[in-house]
């Protein structure tokens, strides 16, 4: 907006005052902050009065001619004016209108004066602000930045809740004392800028003290691993965590070894402990976590175990699954050759081996010549009477025979069963075409 000439006005007086009929010499320019696409306007000096022939240029590395006051010579652009016969009046300024400017003067004498011009854009974006660590110190610094604008804006810091101002600055930083280090305390930024807005712009800040999250013990067994674990939450600026055994006295701090080894993720720490030992890591271990608002620390027990022997409880589970089967297979063995007799006396002398593998086989071929008699009894009753008796009568003498025969005539009698049950099939279907 139309910001007048602002600091160097006084000077500008005094000066012209002293050197009124001379040329005003460099460096006593007056500053001007514009903004982008507002309109401005540079007065040639600070002159009451008739002025005398005004020429203005642009002071770059060569000056550049932008306006006279003598009509017949056209402004070099058709937003500049004069106005009041000697001021420059420059519409919609952009960022390449910063720079120095430079009025001439010609009236008994000839004299310039120069102006810098300085456009002002307003940040785009919010302030952001944060604490940190000091460097060096160990106490909290405040930072906050209000990045993109033109000028660089006034950032103001306060205590809140109340207000009690810390500090003004351009840099926006601030460091906290001691009795300012409280769990929950806020802290505000504003940020003002020529530009606006009116009441600034704010961001806060929340230091915390850490809060830890951890299992109260671990076990390892001797020569495994263990990994312990501690969680930070709620610190702001973020916790330094660390790792103290309490197996001696004082505590220690355990230093990344190839026995011991740390990680950190974001704010979550794992100690690995490798080959545990009874001797050496059995006891408490310490998560600490600290930051300029706070120390917490958790301790976590750990307990080295003897190693439970895997191997010797497979093995104990595989001879007890052993033994049971050869319980049960002695008590098979003990049973079947009861059945055997039950089945057929005349296989007794055999040795167990073999009754074991004829009785099967025999079982299974009584059976299935059982089954196949049922189903011809079946099929058959379901047709004719008489020929259905002299089949079934048949089976069971074949049968009976097989049961009361040696091998061969078993096998025979198979092959003949099997045979005959075939023609009896067609006996059957022959039968059955036969009219009764
Ligand atoms: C700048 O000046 C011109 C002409 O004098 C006027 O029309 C325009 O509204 C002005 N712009 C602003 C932003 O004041
Ligand atoms: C501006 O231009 C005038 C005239 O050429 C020159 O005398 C003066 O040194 C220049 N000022 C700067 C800051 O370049
Ligand atoms: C104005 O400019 C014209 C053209 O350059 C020139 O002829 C005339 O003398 C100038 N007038 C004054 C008063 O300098
Ligand atoms: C122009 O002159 C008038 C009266 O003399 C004054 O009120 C006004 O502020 C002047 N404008 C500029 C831009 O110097
Ligand atoms: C304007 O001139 C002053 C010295 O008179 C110099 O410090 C400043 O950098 C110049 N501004 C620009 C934009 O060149
Ligand atoms: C400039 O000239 C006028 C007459 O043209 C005179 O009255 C005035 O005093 C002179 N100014 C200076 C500073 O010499
Ligand atoms: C312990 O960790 C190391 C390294 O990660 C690995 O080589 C070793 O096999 C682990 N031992 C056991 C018992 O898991
Ligand atoms: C750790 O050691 C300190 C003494 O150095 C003792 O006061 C504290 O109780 C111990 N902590 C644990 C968890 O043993
Ligand atoms: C594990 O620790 C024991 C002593 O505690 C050591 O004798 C052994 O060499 C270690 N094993 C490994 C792999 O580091």
């Amino acid at each position: 907006m139309a910001a007048g000439v602002r600091a160097s006005e006084p000077r500008v007086l005094v000066c012209l005052g002293a050197l009124l009929a001379r040329w005003v010499a460099a460096g006593l320019e007056a500053v001007v902050i514009g903004e982008v696409h507002e309109n401005i306007t540079l007065r040639c000096g600070n002159i009451l009065g008739p002025r005398g022939l005004i020429t203005w240029y642009r002071n770059d590395s060569e000056p550049v001619f932008l306006l006279s006051s003598n009509s017949s010579l056209p402004p070099a652009q058709p937003r500049f004016s004069l106005v009041n016969a000697s001021s420059l009046h420059m519409e919609a300024l952009s960022l390449q209108d910063e720079g120095n400017y430079t009025c001439w003067e010609v009236l008994n004498e000839t004299r310039w004066f120069q102006v810098w011009l300085q456009v002002a854009t307003p940040p785009p974006s919010a302030p952001q602000c944060w604490a940190e660590l000091s460097p060096g110190l160990f106490t909290l610094q405040l930072s906050c930045r209000w990045a993109g604008g033109y000028p660089d804006p006034d950032l103001l810091w306060t205590e809140e809740p109340g207000g009690v101002v810390m500090g003004t600055s351009k840099l926006g930083v601030e460091m906290l004392n001691q009795p300012q280090l409280l769990d929950g305390k806020k802290f505000k930024c504003v940020g003002s800028h020529i530009v606006g807005p009116e009441l600034g712009a704010s961001c806060v800040v929340q230091i915390r003290s850490p809060s830890l999250l951890s299992e109260p013990m671990k076990t390892c067994f001797v020569g495994g691993n263990v990994t312990l674990t501690c969680e930070v939450s709620g610190a702001y600026p973020p916790a330094k965590i660390l790792w103290l055994s309490n197996l001696t006295q004082p505590e220690v701090i355990i230093q990344p070894s190839s026995h011991h080894l740390i990680t950190q993720s974001g704010q979550s720490s794992t100690l690995t402990i490798r080959n545990c030992s009874q001797d050496l890591d059995e006891g408490y271990y310490v998560c600490r976590a600290e930051n300029p608002v706070g120390v917490r620390e958790v301790d976590i027990w750990l307990s080295v175990k003897e190693p439970v022997n895997i191997g010797g409880i497979v093995g104990t589970i595989v001879s007890l699954l052993l033994l049971g089967l050869a319980i049960i297979s002695g008590l098979l063995l003990y049973y079947s050759p009861v059945f055997c007799w039950k089945v057929g006396s005349t296989f007794r002398r055999q040795d167990m081996g073999d009754v074991m593998v004829l009785v099967d086989s025999e079982e299974e071929e009584v059976e299935e010549e059982e089954d196949a008699a049922e189903e011809e009894e079946e099929e058959a009753s379901e047709r004719e009477e008489s020929p259905k008796e002299v089949t079934k009568y048949g089976h069971i003498h074949r049968v009976t025979a097989l049961v009361n025969g040696n091998v061969d005539r078993m096998a025979n009698g198979l092959q003949a069963l099997q045979d005959d049950s075939s023609e009896q099939q067609s006996d059957i279907i022959q039968e059955e075409d036969r009219p009764v």
